[in-house]
């Protein structure tokens, strides 16, 4: 069945989806080209994407661009890719902007090259005051990494006297992550039919909907994501309880 975007419109819409852009490189060998160029047409898909969850009123967008994993990958491809957002940057900044998207990264992106490191700051502070879009762009990031993070900061607090270790609770904890603030994702799409979730939002994930598809991400279109919110919006969210359907 093809879904409409008046059909998805009438339901209630996902707050925030979660993306593991996955895919390039094998898009690009299937092609013939060189694995940049697939992550090249996948900076094109996550525009056209983005410009989907403005037309759909979503406020929540986290992408994984560069997993703390990816630095095992050769130094072309990671150079290419700090240099891919870099341009995404400087081509994409202005029409972010303009529509009130919040360029917030999550990560450590401090090991990012200097060059695309000054550039992610310049984009989260341009964009700093913007409410209409959030858009979590994941560099540098790993959900454990996330974690020990978080626990970090919050044995820091209990050191200083600042928090009381019985305090710690489900809500504290979360308002440790680069997440802090935010709704958990209600939908993670997972495109190249990987079955995994790779070290992304580990925490944050444990309630999502997946929705996994075989489509590699450059080919990956509002269209698909409209699917995926058709199926999400038709699932029954029990959140370990009986839910609505079996109550
Ligand atoms: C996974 O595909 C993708 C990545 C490691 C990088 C994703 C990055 C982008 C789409 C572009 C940069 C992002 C921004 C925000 C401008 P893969 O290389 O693992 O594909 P494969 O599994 O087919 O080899």
């Amino acid at each position: 069945m093809k879904v409409t975007l008046e059909a998805i419109k009438q339901r209630p819409m996902p707050q925030h989806i979660a993306i593991i852009m996955d895919g390039n490189g094998r898009w690009a060998k299937g092609k013939g080209m060189p694995r940049l160029a697939g992550h090249r047409v996948g900076v094109q898909a996550l525009k056209s994407i983005i410009i989907a969850i403005d037309e759909l009123g979503i406020q929540y967008l986290t992408v994984y661009a560069f997993s703390t994993e990816n630095w095992k990958r050769p130094i072309d491809e990671v150079n290419g890719l700090m240099e891919l957002m870099v341009e995404f940057i400087d081509k994409e900044i202005d029409y972010l902007h303009e529509k009130g998207v919040r360029v917030n990264p999550i990560g450590d992106i401090s090991r990012l090259t200097g060059k695309t490191y000054d550039k992610i700051m310049f984009a989260q502070e341009k964009t700093k005051g913007n409410t209409h879009i959030v858009l979590n762009v994941a560099l540098n990031y790993g959900g454990r990494q996330e974690i020990i993070r978080a626990t970090k900061a919050i044995c820091e607090e209990v050191v200083q006297n600042r928090l009381r270790v019985e305090d710690i609770d489900e809500t504290v904890f979360s308002s440790y992550l680069y997440t802090n603030g935010q709704p958990d994702p209600d939908l993670l799409i997972r495109p190249s039919g990987e079955l995994r979730v790779s070290n992304f939002l580990l925490w944050q994930i444990a309630y999502s909907e997946f929705w996994i598809t075989n489509i590699l991400w450059p080919d990956f279109s509002k269209e698909h994501l409209w699917q995926a919110i058709w199926e999400f919006q038709n699932r029954d969210r029990r959140y370990g309880g009986l839910g609505e359907k079996r109550s």
